[in-house]
């Protein structure tokens, strides 16, 4: 048995308060991934954990990049033939969720997932090196494979029939736009009294905020 009851921490970082938010969480969101990258200390600060409904009714999160956000929608991209994939196209609801620990923050994201349009996933896939690109039409992601080694056969022999060639978007890959409805914001407190602020959307433009207790 490991006792991790001794693993305690103080956050005194920083505060979040009314006077100082801004009427849309995008614009928060904004300041504080900038500011989290100005601070160092997270390698990759656009890793988010996404969680979605399988097609067994159980939740299940794994983490990927966001690519892009703006007033549209945070976006990422898959496979739309993997586990997270199928799970978003039966059911859209899904939470994206960021833990900045150097800045003692947490995001959370509840939203409707869609897919990309072609061209932006054009976009988006045009601009990878050419071995992700590569690696994307590989794998047939969370699919059971026999061994390493057919990965890298498969990629071998693809590496020679795009020699020199352009490398196209297999139609199985692109992104997903998550349009938020509900977002939170979680700055760690002294005394585990921590500032909750939620966001949440009243109509195409309104946000009602509130504070929630710790
Ligand atoms: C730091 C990090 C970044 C990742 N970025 C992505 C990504 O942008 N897109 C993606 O499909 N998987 C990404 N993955 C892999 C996913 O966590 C996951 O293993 C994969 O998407 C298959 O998930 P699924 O079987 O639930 O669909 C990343 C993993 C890590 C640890």
């Amino acid at each position: 048995m490991e006792d991790l009851s001794d693993y305690r921490k103080s956050y005194e970082k920083s505060q979040l308060l009314e006077t100082d938010i801004p009427e849309d969480p995008i614009n928060l969101f904004q300041r504080w991934f900038h500011e989290t990258e100005e601070f160092g200390g997270v390698e990759e600060v656009n890793a988010m954990t996404v969680a979605t409904i399988g097609l067994d009714g159980f939740p299940k999160s794994r983490v990927v990049l966001l690519k892009k956000f703006d007033e549209e929608g945070f976006i990422f991209y898959t496979n739309y033939n993997s586990e997270k994939g199928k799970a978003i196209i039966n059911n859209p609801n899904i939470c994206l969720s960021f833990f900045w620990p150097s800045m003692e923050r947490q995001v959370i994201i509840k939203g409707t997932a869609e897919k990309t349009l072609d061209t932006v996933s054009d976009n988006y896939f045009n601009s990878r090196p050419d071995g992700s690109k590569l690696g994307a039409i590989v794998s047939a992601q969370s699919d059971v494979i026999p061994s390493r080694e057919f990965l890298d056969d498969k990629l071998k022999a693809l590496e020679k029939e795009y020699d020199g060639k352009e490398i196209p978007r297999p139609s199985y890959w692109g992104g997903f736009i998550v349009k938020p409805i509900e977002v939170q914001f979680w700055q760690g407190r002294a005394n585990r009294l921590h500032d909750r602020i939620r966001y949440q959307l009243q109509d195409d433009f309104n946000w009602k905020i509130e504070r929630l207790s710790p």
